[in-house]
C-alpha cells in the first residue's frame, strides 16, 4: 500500500497537468502527411510532386527549390511567378545557414513621390494596379544564383517539368475558379489584350500556358539572359511601357539577387533562422519571441486570454519598430543587434500590463540611442541528405499588378506598393512606413515575408512560412509556438485558428472560426478592439516538422489547395 500511494499521487498530478493543457496540445498528435526522408509542401500538388521527383532523381533540396518555384509559376499564377520575387532561407546538412534575397527593386526611373499627386496626396491604385506598380522582377535571377551555389543537376532538367506542365496544362481547382471569377474584371481593366485567364474557367477545366512554356524554354536555353535580355526582356519592357510604366531594359540587365546572412536568434532551446532585411520577418519575429520568452506561455494554454494578450502586446511593439527602423539594408542603416537584443526588448515590454491593453496611440517605436540616421506563396523542402529550405515568393497582390505580358505568358508584380509611398499612410496591408522604406531608384521595398527554419539540438526541426502580407509574421510565429509550446503536430499546428495584431490599426483580428465569444468579451473588457466578423483567413502556412523518429510530417494548409508530397 505504501508503494501505491506515491504512484496514485503521480498519476493524479499527471491527470491534473493534462487537464490544464488544451486538448489539441497533447503529445504532438500527428495528422499530416508523413515521409521517411524528403518532402515538399507547396500551394499546388503539381508543384510539390515536381519538386519531389527531382529529389527522387538524386537532386538536393536546392534543385527541388528551383523546380518547385518554376512549377508554381505555371500551376499557381495567383502568386507563383517569374515576374515577381521572393526570399529563401536555407540550412545545409552540415548546419550552414544563409538567405537569398530575390526581392524586386524599384526601377531606375522611380522617385520618392511617384505615387503622389501635385497636392501630395496618394493617387489611389497607382502603386497597386497597372504598369506603374511593377517592381523589377527578381525570381529568375534568384533561381540561377541558387543553382550556381548549390545546384547538383543541370538547370535544364530542373526547368523541363514546368515546360511540360505548361504545355500539357493545369487543371483548375474550385478555389482557383472562384478567384479567377473574382479578379477577371481587373485583367480587362489593366491589359489591352485578351489574356488566357479571361476565359470563363470552371473547376475541372485544363488551362494550357503555351506562351509561358516558350518563355521557360528561352530561360532553359539562354540562362538568366533568357529572361533579363533578348526576346523576353523586349516583350516585358515594350508592354510595360505601352501601358505607361517606367521599367527599362537597363533595369532588367542590372538586376541581381543577393546572398544575405539570415537573422538568427534563440528562443528557449530552439535556434530560429529567419529572413533578414529587406524583409522585416526575421527581426519582427525575433523581437516577438524574445518578448514572450520569459513567460511560460505553454501553461497559459493555446489561444487562451493570457496567450492572446501576451502575443498581441509583443506584436504591437515589434510592428511599431518595423514601421520606423526597417527598410532595404543597402540604403538604410538598421540597428539589428539592438532591435533583437533581450535587454532592449525587455525595456519595450516594461509597460505591458495584464490588466489592460496598451493603446497603440500611446506607443511609438523604441528609442535607440546612437542610431543614425496579397498574394504570396510559400513552400518548404527537406531532402534526404539533410538540407532544408524555406522559400516565400510573391507577385504581392493577387495576380500582382494584373499586367499580363501575354506574349510571354506571365503576370508582373505590384510590389512597389510595399514601399511607404507617403509617411504615415498605410499600404494595402494597412502597414505604415517611414523614411527607411521610402522609394528610391534600385531600392528594395520592405517585406513581411518570413521564410523560417528552426533548429533543435543542432538538428533541423521545422521549415515554416506563409503568404498573407503583414499577417505572415504572426502566422509563422503562431505555427512554431503551436508545435513547440502547445505540443501540436505539424498539420494540427497549421490548421489551428490564428489571430493577428500589427500596432496600427489598433485591432486584433481573429479568424472567423475557432475563437469563442467568452475570450472575445474578456479581451474587449481589457480594452482590446477585436475584429472577427467579416475577417478573412490569416496566412496559408506550408511547413515541415522533423519527428523524434527522424521522419518528416508535412503541414499543408487546408485554407488553400496546398499539398505535401515526399518519400
Ligand atoms: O512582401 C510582402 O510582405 C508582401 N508583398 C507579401 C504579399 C502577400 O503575402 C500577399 N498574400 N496574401
Amino acid at each position: 500500500m505504501k508503494k501505491i500511494i506515491p504512484f496514485i499521487v503521480v498519476v493524479f498530478l499527471l491527470i491534473q497537468c493534462k487537464k490544464n493543457i488544451p486538448e489539441t496540445a497533447q503529445n504532438n498528435k500527428i495528422t499530416g502527411f508523413i515521409a521517411d526522408s524528403a518532402m515538399v509542401v507547396s500551394a499546388r500538388e503539381e508543384a510539390s510532386k515536381i519538386g519531389v521527383a527531382i529529389m527522387q532523381k538524386g537532386g538536393n533540396a536546392f534543385d527541388a527549390m528551383i523546380a518547385t518555384e518554376l512549377a508554381l509559376a505555371v500551376a499557381y499564377p495567383f502568386a507563383g511567378n517569374i515576374g515577381g520575387g521572393g526570399f529563401m532561407v536555407y540550412r545545409t546538412s552540415d548546419g550552414k545557414t544563409g538567405a537569398l534575397d530575390y526581392r524586386e527593386k524599384a526601377p531606375l526611373a522611380a522617385s520618392k513621390n511617384m505615387y503622389l499627386d501635385e497636392n501630395g496626396n496618394i493617387i489611389e491604385g497607382k502603386s497597386t494596379l497597372g504598369a506603374m506598380a511593377v517592381g523589377v522582377p527578381g525570381t529568375v535571377d534568384g533561381l540561377f544564383k541558387v543553382h550556381q551555389k548549390f545546384g547538383s543537376l543541370p538547370f535544364s532538367e530542373l526547368i523541363q517539368p514546368s515546360i511540360d506542365l505548361a504545355n500539357k496544362g493545369v487543371v483548375v481547382t474550385e478555389k482557383q475558379a472562384e478567384r479567377l471569377a473574382f479578379y477577371k474584371h481587373f485583367f480587362g481593366e489593366v491589359n489591352d489584350t485578351i489574356i488566357v485567364l479571361d476565359a470563363d474557367w470552371k473547376a475541372g477545366d485544363t488551362i494550357k500556358y503555351v506562351k509561358l512554356a516558350k518563355t521557360l524554354e528561352r530561360i532553359r536555353d539562354f540562362g538568366r539572359d533568357g529572361f533579363y535580355k533578348g526576346e523576353t526582356a523586349e516583350m516585358l519592357v515594350n508592354y510595360v511601357q505601352k501601358l505607361g510604366g517606367i521599367i527599362t531594359k537597363k533595369d532588367l540587365e542590372i538586376y541581381e539577387a543577393k546572398w544575405r546572412n539570415a537573422i538568427e536568434f534563440t528562443y528557449k532551446d530552439l535556434k530560429i533562422i529567419a529572413m533578414s532585411p529587406p524583409s522585416s520577418g526575421g527581426i519582427c519575429n525575433a523581437q516577438i519571441f524574445k518578448a514572450i520568452e520569459p513567460f511560460d506561455i505553454a501553461s497559459f494554454g493555446h489561444n487562451s486570454l493570457k496567450s492572446v494578450q501576451l502575443l498581441t502586446e509583443a506584436e504591437r511593439r515589434a510592428y511599431a519598430d518595423r514601421s520606423y527602423y526597417l527598410g532595404d539594408p543597402d540604403f538604410v542603416t538598421i540597428p539589428i543587434d539592438t532591435l533583437i537584443s533581450s535587454t532592449y526588448i525587455q525595456k519595450r515590454m516594461a509597460n505591458f500590463s495584464w490588466d489592460k491593453a496598451t493603446p497603440s496611440s500611446t506607443l511609438k517605436h523604441g528609442n535607440i540611442v546612437g542610431f543614425e540616421s496579397d498574394e504570396t506563396t510559400h513552400y518548404s523542402i527537406v531532402d534526404k541528405y539533410g538540407n532544408s529550405i524555406s522559400a516565400t515568393t510573391t507577385l504581392n497582390g493577387a495576380y500582382g499588378s494584373k499586367v499580363y505580358v501575354s506574349e510571354g505568358g506571365f503576370f508582373l508584380n505590384n510590389e512597389m506598393d510595399d514601399f511607404s509611398s507617403k509617411p504615415g499612410i498605410p499600404n494595402m496591408f494597412g502597414l505604415i512606413g517611414a523614411e527607411a522604406n521610402s522609394i528610391a531608384p534600385e531600392k528594395r521595398m520592405l517585406s513581411s515575408m518570413t521564410p523560417t527554419i528552426v533548429e533543435k539540438n543542432n538538428q533541423f526541426y521545422m521549415s515554416v512560412g506563409s503568404p498573407g502580407g503583414s499577417t505572415i509574421i504572426t502566422s509563422v510565429l503562431q505555427t512554431i509556438l503551436n508545435v513547440y509550446e502547445f505540443k501540436m503536430g505539424m498539420q494540427d499546428a497549421v490548421n489551428a485558428p490564428r489571430f493577428h495584431h500589427q500596432w496600427l490599426p489598433d485591432v486584433v483580428t481573429f479568424e472567423p472560426k475557432g475563437f469563442d465569444s467568452l475570450l472575445v468579451n474578456q479581451l474587449q473588457e481589457k480594452g482590446y478592439q477585436i475584429k472577427q466578423e467579416n475577417s478573412v483567413i490569416l496566412g496559408k502556412v506550408d511547413a515541415i516538422l522533423r519527428l523524434p523518429n527522424g521522419k518528416l510530417e508535412g503541414g499543408a494548409d487546408y485554407r488553400g489547395d496546398d499539398k505535401a508530397a515526399g518519400f
